[in-house]
């Protein structure tokens, strides 16, 4: 099993797996839409040879700069780094009339951002209550929990966390918040156990993993950004399907990594969708998962689920 671990211990997931779907060849173009630590992009640089071409997008600057270095250093191929989201990442092609043969995201955070604590994104730090995974633009978490009304707080809990509880904790951030702000992480999760209460004794994971999980993607409007994404690679398969001009050639191949149930529901329709209208070639109907020896290196390998599909030619 081929890993990569980088300086801050993330290990990019599926590598085998994304390796052998996307088959790079020399010369192709390869665009990541989520550079982070640069594990998945240095593996596939590596198989460009010296004409290839690396485009890497990410949220976060310092993740994207970590990650062109990589690819350089390894490689030897000099990336086009994009900051911003993948939201945007058709016309920022366009604009730079590039062509992609291979699309790789790899959604959600790498663990360097989990572990840091001034993101304030895991309880097991007592840390300000940020969230972003772009520090520059949008509202903290912290500023998320004093706008957000009890009803939409408590359907964002059970909608992106799946927490049992939801109404209970946003009762109590709600009655908290009246009194003092709720500004830290360590704040947020006393919070959600005394929103627990006994149940938390028998809780198998920490009472406060879904609703930090929930904030996270509500505060980076993950879905909104895959939904974005995922648009833009349908528009561009069906044009590049049809032999009009796009930022994905005919032939190129795509692979998305999901590890939450809605992101893989909604790669998993489009894909669906564009097979039956043959635009879309898959790998199978079921996403590749990881295999125990995965697993074992790698627990949060668990959750991930990989879809890929080729654009294909009209039959
Ligand atoms: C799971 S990590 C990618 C790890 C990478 N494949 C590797 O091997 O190191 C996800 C990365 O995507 C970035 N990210 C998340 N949402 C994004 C978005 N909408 N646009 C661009 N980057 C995003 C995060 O900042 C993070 O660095």
């Amino acid at each position: 099993m081929t890993t990569t671990t980088d300086a801050s211990g993330h290990i990019p997931v599926l590598l085998e797996q994304v390796l052998k779907s996307l088959r790079p060849n020399l010369g192709d173009v390869f665009v990541d839409c989520t550079a982070g630590r640069g594990g998945h992009a240095a593996a596939i640089a590596k198989q460009l040879g010296p004409n290839g071409t690396v485009v890497l997008i990410d949220l976060d600057r310092a993740n994207l700069d970590y990650a062109s270095e990589r690819v350089e250093v390894e490689s030897g191929i000099k990336p086009i780094a994009m900051h911003g989201s993948f939201s945007s990442v058709g016309r920022e092609l366009e604009a730079r009339s590039l062509r992609a043969d291979l699309v790789l995201a790899d959604l959600g955070f790498a663990s360097n951002q989990m572990d840091d604590p001034l993101r304030g994104m895991s309880f097991t730090h007592d840390a300000p209550l940020d969230m972003r995974l772009n520090c520059s633009v949008g509202q903290t978490a912290a500023q998320f929990l004093e706008r957000l009304s009890e009803r939409d707080l408590a359907n964002i809990l059970f909608e992106l966390g799946e927490e049992p509880f939801s109404r209970r904790i946003a009762a109590k951030i709600v009655e908290s918040r009246a009194r003092t702000p709720i500004t830290s992480t360590t704040q947020l999760a006393d919070l959600v156990r005394e929103a627990y209460g006994s149940r938390a004794r028998t809780s198998r994971m920490h009472p406060a993993t879904r609703t930090f999980m929930a904030l996270r993607i509500a505060v980076n409007d993950e879905l909104g950004a895959l939904r974005a994404f995922l648009e833009q690679l349908a528009l561009a398969a069906i044009r590049a399907h049809e032999g009009k001009p796009t930022w994905m050639n005919l032939g190129a191949r795509a692979a998305v990594i999901g590890f939450h149930s809605l992101e893989d529901r909604m790669v998993k329709r489009l894909f669906v969708e564009l097979s039956q209208r043959n635009i879309f070639r898959l790998e199978g109907k079921q996403p590749m998962v990881a295999s125990e020896a995965e697993l074992a290196e790698n627990p949060r390998a668990r959750s991930a689920k990989l879809r890929t599909a080729m654009v294909g030619r009209p039959d």
